[in-house]
Formats: structure tokens, C-alpha cells, sequence
């Protein structure tokens, strides 16, 4: 695209849980890098033209029988290279050295001690013991020729080696992990120092070249973009705001499934403080109407998803001569494999809009294909949106229809709207808001018996959903402390018509998931 992507940096993948990781601190280096599977032809390596490649760690033995491997023409490529873990053993096998089965598993922190300053160690202090993190079964019996020692533990005579003469080393612990808490500085040494990129994969640097290049290849184009007031879309919407201006036409849609305040909020926002051109679509009757009687969750998930590409599709259509969407797909969406094996099969199905480029015709404006979301969130302030739009919690594109048990009603809505706004008043109050993945109330309209002043009450059960995750592939209900807890209870049941119990959810995902439907 422009400068900022000229000195790069290839992580090649063998299909380690943590080469995202790799990547994470590369980037936090401010050195741009990009993860491709471990069979990307050599060609194509060349093409791309890396200042140093990185290879991740795997979960395979380089002797296995469909060990995954990488076309050993990189070693003479001229570029520094950097194996971790299963990387490192990868090399000692193209290389000419044996790699053995360990006598015993090194699983977990072991102290380094280093022998050389140089590669990933070039600014490590020499006579302190590092604290590393190592995971592996195999280990190096034998290097190949030409290298050297670097590094050992007490299970690792050769826990890091390296040739200095063609800059190839490896490592068998994980700089990435927050386990190995020099492991940063470390592959910051080798992207910089090594390798000799210059840290400038800034997010100012991004927000700058992104938006003169939008300028150049967008000029007199029409690009409309759904904005939901989450972190992704806004951040797209103002980027290509500054970029093409009034040709860009950002389309917000009430859905009815929205939470308390959020129209006026988005709206007030984005077309007062920002000046974007912006339609707001009341289509809360459409949705509501078509969500009466269903109950099932995906007939729900369904629906809104459809009628939301119809009533997008109508305003895009007043607009006339669109010829590009712009959505907020980020990078851990766009990598093509977690693993060596090759594109994984599922890419989120719930992604934005999905749907609408088939549909309509629309080739896609991805601004953030490149970056993880600690970076948009940083593009976003750059770009001078505020705190409570830059560290929102995710929040689902079916809304509240998919926390609100069984029937969706304009009643129940007005309910679960009112106990979950006090959530998130609480939440923020007690500086947990952004410390937490998401927290919400789910409303479960089964009725229990209460007692409120002398009057028997007999109303719905509102469950309180916190949970702690990094990427929501996992998550685990968060332990917040009991007053709080106590005070957002309190709250519900004193101050929401309709609920006179709130129950805590205590489940972890797996087996459960974050939302309740
Ligand atoms: P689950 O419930 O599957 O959710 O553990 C994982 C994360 O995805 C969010 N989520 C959605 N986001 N459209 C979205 O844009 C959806 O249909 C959707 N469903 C779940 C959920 O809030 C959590 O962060």
C-alpha cells in the first residue's frame, strides 16, 4: 500500500496456538509483519520481499511423516531468519543437524542462561538468568554446522542457537508469550536491530497513509458503510470521512434491538461532532413486526440479519451509483490459516454485513484488514473518536433480540433496555467497564415470587453476564467483587419494573458461550 508497509517483516506459520502472538509483538515493535502459512511458495517470499522471516512454533515433530516444512531456500535468501520452538527445530533439520526426542517434556518457565549477545539477544543483558517459557517435547541433539550456542536452560543445552554469519537463529522457548517477559525486547531486537526495519508501523503513520491513499484510488467514487456505533465500523466511517468526504455515506440502522440511548448517541456523535453524511433509518418497526411469535434463536438471528441487508439495500439504492462498501473486517478475520494445513475452513459467519457484497454487486473497502484490534482502537483515537466509542465491548448485530429469552416484545425490550443500562452504569462507575471482554443482563422471562414492601410480587429473572476473554473464542465469567455485584442487584430489582430477581451466570466458554442465544 504505501511506506509504512515497506520494511516488513513474514511470519511464516506451522500452526502454533501463539503465532498470532508473534505477530502481536512484531507490531508492538511498530514493525509491520504479516502471518502466511508455512507452504508459501518461495516465490512468493521472494515477491514479498521481508526484511527477516520468522518461523512460528507448531505441534508436530519435524520427523513425522506429514511434518509440515518450509522450502529451505529461505536460508540463503540474504534476510535474517528467526525459528521459535518447532521453527527453530525446522531449521536444524533443513539444515543438516538432528533433532531428537527430549528426555523428558520441557513444559512451562525455565531460567535461560546466555552465552551470546547477538540476533534476539543483541540488547538482553548478558549475566542476568531469563525467565522463558518453553513447550516442547523434541529438543536439538546436534546443531548444524555453522552454528553456535546461544543459550541454555537446565533441560536445554541448546535452548537458543544461532548462526551470525547468515543471521539464522533460533529459539526453542517463546519470546511471544507474556510467560517470557523479556520475550518482547527480544523479538523487538531481532525486527529492529537484526533485521533492521524501522519502527515506524505507527498508528498515526497507518491512519495518515491510509487516508491519502483513499484519496488517490477512491477519488469521485461513492462508498456507503453500515455504521453500528461499535469500534470497527466508526473507525472505517471516519477514516474514509477524511479521505473522500460527503462521498462517503454512512448508514446507521435502528433496529429496534438497539440499547438505551444509542441512537441519539451514534447520531449525535457521528453526524454533529464528526460531520459525517449520515442517514439514520428507523426501521425498528420492519424488525419488530417480523420478530413476533418466533422464539428459536437463529430464526431470530436470521431474520434481523435479513432485513437488515433489505432495508440497507433500499437506502443504498436512494443513494444511487454505489460502487463500494466499506466494512471493518480486522486481521485475525482475514488470516487465512491458523495452521499449515492450509486456509481454515470457517471464517466467522456473523462477520458485519455479511451478505451484502454477493447481493448488491459491491466490491468491499476493508481499511482494517491489516490490523489487530488493540491498533483500530488506537487509529480511533488518533482519529479523535472518544473513549466511550474506542473501548466499547463488542456487541452482537442481533442486539438484545438475542438476549432477551423467547418472545422479543416492544415490553420485554423496554425491560431489558432499563436493567442493562444499569449494568453498564455500574460497570463504569466501578472502572470494570473496559477491564471485562462484555457485561450485560440477559432477560429470562420465567416468573418467580418476591416480596416487595408487604405486596407478594410474582415478575421475570433478569442473569448477569460478565465475562473475561481476549478474543471470545474462550471466555470465563468474571469474578467481580460481591458490593458490586450487590449494587447492580439492588439496582435491577429496585429500579426496573418487571424484574424482582437477578441471578449471576457462572459459566465458562467452552461449554457455554458468551451470549445466552
Ligand atoms: P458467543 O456467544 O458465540 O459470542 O460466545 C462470541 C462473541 O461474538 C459476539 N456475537 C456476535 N457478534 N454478530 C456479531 O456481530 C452476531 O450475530 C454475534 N453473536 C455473538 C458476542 O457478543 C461475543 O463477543
Amino acid at each position: 500500500m504505501s511506506d509504512i508497509h515497506a520494511q516488513k517483516i513474514l511470519v511464516l506459520d506451522f500452526g502454533s496456538q501463539t503465532t498470532q502472538l508473534i505477530a502481536r509483538r512484531v507490531r508492538e515493535a511498530r514493525v509491520y509483519c504479516e502471518i502466511h502459512p508455512c507452504t508459501m511458495p518461495l516465490t512468493e517470499i521472494k515477491a514479498y520481499a521481508p526484511r527477516g522471516i520468522i518461523l512460528s512454533g507448531g505441534p508436530a515433530s519435524v520427523y513425522a511423516d506429514d511434518a509440515p516444512s518450509v522450502d529451505a531456500g529461505i536460508f540463503d535468501f540474504g534476510v535474517p531468519v528467526l525459528g521459535i520452538c518447532y521453527g527453530m527445530q525446522i531449521i536444524t533439520h533443513l539444515m543438516g543437524g538432528v533433532v531428537a526426542p527430549g528426555a523428558k517434556r520441557e513444559y512451562g518457565p525455565a531460567k535461560l542462561s546466555l552465552q551470546e549477545t547477538v540476533g534476539p539477544f543483541r540488547e538482553s543483558d548478558p549475566v542476568e538468568l531469563l525467565q522463558v517459557w518453553m513447550s516442547h517435547g523434541d529438543r536439538i541433539e546436534e546443531m548444524p554446522a555453522g552454528f553456535a550456542a546461544l543459550a541454555q536452560t537446565d533441560n536445554s543445552p541448546v535452548a537458543a542457537m544461532g548462526d551470525t554469519s547468515r543471521r539464522i537463529y533460533g529459539v526453542q522457548f517463546h519470546p511471544e508469550v507474556a510467560h517470557t517477559p523479556q520475550g518482547a525486547a527480544m523479538l523487538a531486537a531481532f525486527v529492529l536491530g537484526e533485521c533492521g526495519c524501522n519502527p515506524i508501523w505507527t498508528m498515526h503513520n497507518f491512519a495518515e497513509a491510509t487516508i491519502a491513499d483513499f484519496q488517490k484510488c477512491l477519488a469521485g467514487e461513492k462508498v456507503i458503510c453500515a455504521l453500528s456505533g461499535g469500534v470497527d465500523s466508526s473507525v472505517v466511517a471516519v477514516l474514509l470521512h477524511k479521505a473522500i468526504g460527503e462521498n462517503l455515506t454512512s448508514i446507521f440502522v435502528d433496529n429496534g434491538v438497539l440499547r438505551a440511548g444509542e441512537v441519539s448517541e451514534v447520531a449525535g456523535l457521528f453526524r454533529d461532532v464528526f460531520g459525517l453524511n449520515l442517514v439514520v433509518v428507523d426501521a425498528a418497526d420492519t424488525f419488530l413486526e417480523r420478530l413476533q411469535g418466533v422464539t428459536d434463536p437463529e430464526e431470530k438471528r436470521r431474520i434481523i440479519g435479513h432485513t437488515f441487508i433489505e432495508v440497507f439495500e433500499a437506502e443504498a439504492k436512494k443513494i444511487g451509483q454505489v460502487q463500494y462498501l466499506a466494512q471493518g473486517t480486522l486481521y485475525p478475520d482475514v488470516i487465512e490459516s491458523v495452521s499449515f494445513k492450509g486456509p481454515s475452513a470457517v471464517i466467522k459467519s456473523h462477520h458485519n454485513v455479511g451478505g451484502l457484497p454477493e447481493q448488491m454487486k459491491l466490491q468491499l473497502v476493508e481499511p482494517l484488514r491489516e490490523l489487530f484490534k488493540d491498533e483500530c482502537r488506537e487509529v480511533g483515537r488518533e482519529l479523535g473518536l472518544p473513549e466511550s466509542i474506542v473501548s466499547r465491548q463488542p456487541f452482537p448485530g442481533p442486539g438484545l433480540a438475542i438476549r432477551i429469552m423467547g418472545e422479543v416484545t416492544r415490553a420485554r425490550l423496554k425491560t431489558l433496555r432499563e436493567a442493562d443500562a444499569i449494568v453498564q452504569e455500574e460497570m463504569r462507575a466501578e472502572e470494570l467497564y473496559t477491564k471485562v471482554w462484555q457485561s450485560f443482563a440477559v432477560l429470562v422471562p420465567v416468573k418467580t415470587v418476591g416480596v416487595m414492601g408487604d405486596e407478594r410480587t410474582y415478575e421475570d429473572v433478569a442473569a448477569l453476564r460478565i465475562v473475561d476473554s481476549v478474543d471470545a473464542m474462550t471466555a470465563d465469567w468474571t469474578r467481580v467483587p460481591y458490593a458490586v455485584l450487590a449494587k447492580i442487584s439492588s439496582r435491577i430489582i429496585n429500579e426496573v419494573q418487571g424484574i424482582n430477581r437477578v441471578v449471576l451466570d457462572i459459566s465458562s466458554k467452552p461449554p457455554s458461550t458468551i451470549e445466552w442465544e
